[in-house]
Parts: structure tokens; sequence; C-alpha cells
């Protein structure tokens, strides 16, 4: 939505100090533009909301894993959470010393095992016994220790999109209570393995905390017995209003309701939405408009490709013209041009008409956007352009057709 980064001035869209337009007409559209300062003001937000706990951030990649954003969270002195070898490289190549990262993930290979391994990832989030021996085996090898979390499956229903509900009963997320009992009993199965901590992730875009609340009291439950694990992550799931008139619950009241649980331990968090999401909007332009069947449809240049939430989790994104207009709103559907009916990036939009030509603005883009773009229908990425103050520059490339075809020609 709206903040102090995107907003429009003299009925024009700005992000930061430049013009929207200005960017979209030396780029091209669809373009994701993202706001350095407005995401190390909502980094700073967060510090400031868990300065009574001794936490410590570490950005969850997967949300927007462009360079140009973990080297500037990586200055800020931000750790980052990673899932997969590929995101350990990106960190490691955006600056990041290897300590600062914690390594999730329910599925890991033994070749990205190894390399977290080898560059000295700091923290590994274990969600399987198996894991846990492979994970004490190789570092054996290597004659080493390493740290880790388990990540507890609480059996809690997280409030928020079944898709993106991580920590009740029947899903492939973490470790039962009984199982995580058993481990932490036989702990000296594991010597190349130093338990120290406890990690919950019960979801994503959380609509409130109570469920975090009972799934923290059971992970403190569990460790009380144990002085060796002096470590809670609680994951990431922070939420953004995505919509105007939409509250979220109010991050700075959760943290000091948890503070006095945590005072004897280390916190670890691992936000990706609430760092990265209202900082970036994707700009697209208007191809066609149509009026059928009772709707009236605005054909834009982005589709399900660029930006899938969406068509993946029914999700809303306010849409915005560029130019701002006085005329008369009435419910559009935001369309792009995917052979799919599912390839929907605005149901019932509120907006003026709109001629061919015209830019729009998705905002709240920022995370899950361009990392979960395709390239369907052989439709390139888009480009992406940060922007700090009123300078700006191209964070990553629009690919090409031949970027499309390069791995398949000898
Ligand atoms: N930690 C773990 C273990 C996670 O699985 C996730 C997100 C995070 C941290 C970061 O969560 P956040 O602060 O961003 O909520 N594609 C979906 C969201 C998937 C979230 C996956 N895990 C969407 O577009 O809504």
């Amino acid at each position: 939505m709206f903040n102090s980064a995107i907003r429009y001035q003299q009925g024009q869209l700005y992000i930061e100090d430049k013009p929207v337009a200005d960017i979209a007409a030396q780029v091209g559209t669809p373009v994701y533009l993202y706001s350095l300062g407005r995401i190390l003001e909502n980094v700073s937000r967060l510090q400031q909301s868990f300065r009574p706990l001794n936490a410590h951030i570490h950005y969850s990649v997967k949300a927007n894993g462009n360079l140009s954003i973990l080297r500037a969270l990586a200055a800020n002195g931000l750790g980052l959470d990673v899932v997969s070898g590929g995101e350990i490289y990106r960190a490691l190549l955006a600056g990041i010393a290897p300590e600062k990262i914690v390594f999730a993930g329910v599925g890991k290979t033994i070749s990205d095992i190894q390399y977290a391994l080898d560059t000295g990832v700091g923290w590994f989030n274990v969600e399987n016994v198996r894991e846990l021996e492979i994970i004490n085996e190789l570092a054996a090898q290597k004659a080493i220790k390493v740290c880790v979390a388990l990540r507890l499956n609480p059996n809690i229903t997280a409030n928020t999109h079944p898709y993106i509900a991580t920590g009740h009963g029947g899903v492939k997320f973490g470790i039962t209570e009984e199982v995580i009992a058993n481990i932490l009993a036989e702990q000296a199965k594991y010597p190349h393995v130093d338990i120290r901590g406890i990690h919950i992730h019960i979801g994503s875009q959380l609509g409130d905390t109570e469920a975090t609340l009972q799934a923290l009291k059971k992970a403190l439950n569990i460790i009380r017995p144990y002085t060796n694990i002096h470590t809670v992550n609680l994951g990431g799931g922070l939420p953004v209003a995505y919509r105007p008139d939409e509250t979220v619950p109010d991050i700075a009241t959760f943290a000091r309701s948890i503070a006095p649980l945590l005072s004897d331990y280390t916190v670890l968090l691992e936000p990706g939405r609430s760092i990265v999401a209202d900082a970036g909007i994707l700009i697209t332009r208007v191809l066609y408009t149509k009026a059928q069947g009772g709707q009236q449809f605005v054909i834009v240049d982005a589709s399900m490709s660029d930006l899938i939430r969406p068509a993946l989790y029914q999700a809303y994104h306010h849409i915005v013209p560029v130019h701002a207009s006085d005329e008369a709103v009435t419910p559009k559907q935001v369309v792009g041009p995917v052979c799919e009916t599912a390839d929907i990036i605005g149901r019932d939009i509120a907006l003026p008409n709109v001629q061919e030509g015209d830019l729009l603005a998705i905002l709240t883009a920022g995370a899950y956007g361009m990392v979960m773009a395709s390239n369907y229908n052989a439709r390139p990425r888009p480009a992406e352009v940060v922007v700090q103050g009123g300078i700006w520059a191209i964070a990553r490339h629009r690919e090409t057709w031949e970027d499309l075809v390069r791995l398949e020609i000898e």
C-alpha cells in the first residue's frame, strides 16, 4: 500500500524522489521497482519493536533475493535465512558473513548440506531425524561441530491462507513434539551437532498473534529442562496490509507481550514479507480494454508469470493508475496476456477509465513477486530496479528471448 516511499505527488505516483513514469519510460514494462529507503525503514521498525528482546534479524531471502537488496541488508548488519544451496550462494555473493546465515528447509540435499558445511553457515534449522544424522555424519568427516535448531511442528493451525500455513498436524513441516523430546533425550548420539535452539514458523502473513504465542509456549515447555538450548527462532510470518482498509497486528505490542517469556533466551527472527513487501511495486502498461460478459477487462502487459500470488492464493494487490485521475471508478478485471483464465492480477479493482498505453502500479509486490516469476508462455521475466532518494539503478536486467533458450542450444 502507500507509505513514506510510495505515494502520489501532484497527481503522479512516486517511488522515493523519482516519478514512477520516468523509470518506466526508460526501462519499459513490466518492471519491478523497489525502494531501498522503505526496506531499511521496515528493518529499523522491526529492530525497534523487538528491542525488549535480545533479538537478531535474519531476513528471509526467499521473499526477494535480489542481490542489491541482500547487499543493502547485509551492510546494515542483518543475517539471512536461506532454504537452498542457491540461496546460500546468493547470500555469500551479497557479502554476508557465513556465520550469519541460517539454513532452513524441509528437504535439504546432501550436496547443499556439504556446501553449507564447507562455507561455514552458522545455523541449521533441522526438520527431520535423518537430516540430523546426515549433518552429524558429514560434520564428523570434517571434524567440526555445527549449531542446530530443531524445527517444532507445534500442531497449531495459523490463521492464514491454507497454502502458507505450516504449523498444523498433517503438513510436511517441522518435527513433532514427541520426536523432538526423543532427540533431546538422546543428544549424545549426535556428537558433531550442537543442539542449541528451537525453531518455530507456523506460517506466513499471520492474521493473529495468538497461534504464535501458543506455539512459542509449547516450544518453551519442551526446551525448559535442557539448559544447552538458549536460542529460540521465531521464524517469519509477520503480516503486511495489502488492502487500504486492512489492519494487521501491531508488532511492537506482540514483541512486548512475549518479552517476559524470552528473557533467558537469544531470539532469532526470519522476517521476509514484512521487510520487502510494501517497498516494491510492479509497473505494467495497459495493452487493451474489453467489455464482455458483464465485465470490464483491462488487459495489461504483466501476468501471472510475473506475479503469481493472485492466481495461486487468490491474493489481493491494490492496483492504482500511475497518473492519478478524478474520474469515477468502476470495478475492473485486471488480467494478463497468459493463456489461462487464472491469469488475473486483480479482481474487481476500483479503477477510473483507462486507455491503451496507460501505466498501472500493482502495489505491495516486493515480496514473493519476482522470486516466484516464471517464463511461462515464453515470457522473459521483468527488469528489477532499486531506488534510493532520487537515484535509481537496474538491479536485474529484463530477460531477453535469447536468455529463454540459452540452456537449450549447443
Ligand atoms: N522462515 C521460514 C521457515 C519460512 O518458511 C518462511 C516463509 C519465512 C521464514 C519468511 O516468512 P515471511 O516473513 O515472509 O512470512 N509465497 C507465499 C509465502 C510463502 C512463505 C514461505 N515461507 C506468498 O506469496 O504469500
